[in-house]
């Protein structure tokens, strides 16, 4: 398996490296030939282009440390190949390869009993891939690259046939072709092969697909794109006929690790990224955006940005939270509008209704925070956080300030507009707001300044 350059992607990521809902391009690849039972999977990389470091458990890897181009690849792999066996060859930049089609192609190979079997297809744009050309008799003769098309004979480059970079081989005889491989502006193309096979009495065959959207290579950002939407659509498809419903399902994107269970229906706009699980019959969205988080089942988010937090049995969230990384909520509480959690757990039956900040606190069971309860917890002098902590079934009157480190004890209450600067005791209320003063005659008082 080849893989390295990114220049064209303009990117400081090596392009393999560039994810398709949230997965390297590069381990599509390598799942898609696991499924179709690669005994060994070895990725050819550059030294020290990140590539081999992020390759998946179990993957061998090879450095290209000589020569440019994909011949000058395999054979950066070439202790690895078992002479006597069978090597396919996969691109790292086809990541909507499927495994079906890796196994269809070594189907064909077997069956035509050739020494090397490529994958090809007219569904695709040719522009910029190599064309199949092939004799009188429709075998296939050799590879022309189009990359510069103004160098290719017209009736060459009208040909639809493309090489779509996937080939089966006996690795004996590639392994001697390869050594044969002469150079073409500063490169050795895998593709020469084929016509040094020829010369050599092999018989070569090509396997057609028809599936454009398994072929789809990339070479670019515009590429990628156009694998991202076939990566969508089959995440979407995988999981409706596992029992998700997906509403709008061209407006929402799924990350390829992301678990949800049946009877979850998922609205537009969501997005779900990441190491994301859901539990069944939740409802997620319409505009959510859930990154890294466990939801339990029958969870309600509505319009609301979820991180690296955990959401238990029943809870409900939003519309417009924020819910930060460390966040546990309990069963059956509820997050409501415009309220940003943080670091913090809200237990069982607990109530955040309204306009609420909560950070680095502990809300019981069943309290109930008035709207516009916020926590102070950033000590502006030492910079540090400290903790609040609200006890079972407390209340806090609105506008409630909570200035940490301090605790309001269970089943307490707090008055509206106090800034609550000490422990209010169990069963206690507190109130921390000046008195109410009023000023008898102020409005006839200050009519007569203004004359
Ligand atoms: C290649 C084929 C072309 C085919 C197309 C399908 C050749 C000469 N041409 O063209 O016929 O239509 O794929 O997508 O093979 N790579 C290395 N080391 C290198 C060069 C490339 O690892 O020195 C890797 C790339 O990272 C990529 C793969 O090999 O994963 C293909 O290389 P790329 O340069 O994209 O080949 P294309 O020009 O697209
Ligand atoms: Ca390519």
């Amino acid at each position: 398996m080849a893989a390295g350059r990114g220049t064209r992607m303009r990117s400081v990521l090596p392009k393999v490296l560039h994810p398709v809902c949230g997965r390297p391009m590069l381990h599509w690849v390598i799942a898609a030939a696991r499924e179709a039972g690669a005994g060994r999977v070895v990725c050819v990389s550059r030294p020290g282009d990140g590539v081999a470091e992020a390759l998946p458990a179990g993957v061998e890897a090879a450095e290209q440390r000589q020569g440019e181009g994909t011949a000058a690849a395999v054979l950066a792999a070439r202790e690895q190949i078992d002479g006597a066996g069978t090597v396919i060859t996969l691109s790292g930049d086809h990541p909507m390869l499927s495994a079906e089609l890796i196994t269809g192609l070594v189907a064909a190979h077997r069956e035509a009993g050739a020494a090397a079997t490529l994958l090809t297809t007219e569904d695709l744009d040719p522009a910029g891939y190599g064309r199949v050309v092939r004799a009188a008799d429709g075998a296939v003769e050799r590879i022309v690259e189009t990359k510069s098309p103004e160098t290719v004979p017209p009736d060459e480059l009208a040909i639809r046939e493309v090489n779509l970079g996937t080939y089966v081989f006996e690795a004996g005889a590639l392994l001697e072709a390869l050594d044969a491989v002469p150079e073409e502006r500063a490169e050795r193309y895998l593709t020469a092969v084929f016509p040094i096979l020829r010369e050599r009495g092999h018989s070569l065959a090509a396997h057609t697909t028809r599936d454009a959207a398994a072929a789809i290579g990339v070479n670019t950002r515009v590429g990628l794109m156009d694998a991202e939407e076939v990566a969508r659509r089959r995440i979407a498809e995988r999981h409706a006929l596992a029992g998700v419903t997906l509403h709008a399902p061209e407006t929402i994107a799924i990350d390829a690790g992301v678990e949800i269970g049946a009877d979850t229906e998922v609205g537009p706009g969501t997005v779900l990224r990441g190491d994301t699980r859901i539990g069944s019959g939740c409802t997620i969205g319409p505009h959510t955006t859930i990154v890294d988080s466990r939801l339990g089942d029958e969870v309600t988010v509505l319009r609301s940005h979820l991180a690296e937090c955990r959401v238990a049995r029943g809870a409900t969230i939003g519309p417009f939270s924020y819910v930060r990384p460390g966040t546990e909520i309990g069963e059956e509480a509820k997050v409501g509008a415009f309220v940003e959690v943080k670091n913090s757990r809200v237990g069982e039956g607990a109530k955040v209704p309204h306009l609420s900040y909560v950070g680095d606190a502990d809300v019981g069971a069943r309290a109930n925070l008035g709207a516009s309860t916020i926590t102070a917890n950033y000590d502006g002098r030492r910079e540090r956080k400290h903790r609040t902590v609200i006890g079972a079934g407390a209340h806090t009157g609105v506008h409630t300030s909570l200035v940490a480190p301090v605790r309001v004890g269970d089943d307490a209450y707090t008055g509206a507009g106090s800034v609550v600067t000490q422990d209010v005791p169990d069963g206690a209320l507190g109130v921390a707001r000046p008195r109410q003063k009023n000023v008898e005659g102020y409005a006839k008082r200050s009519e007569g300044l203004e004359r």
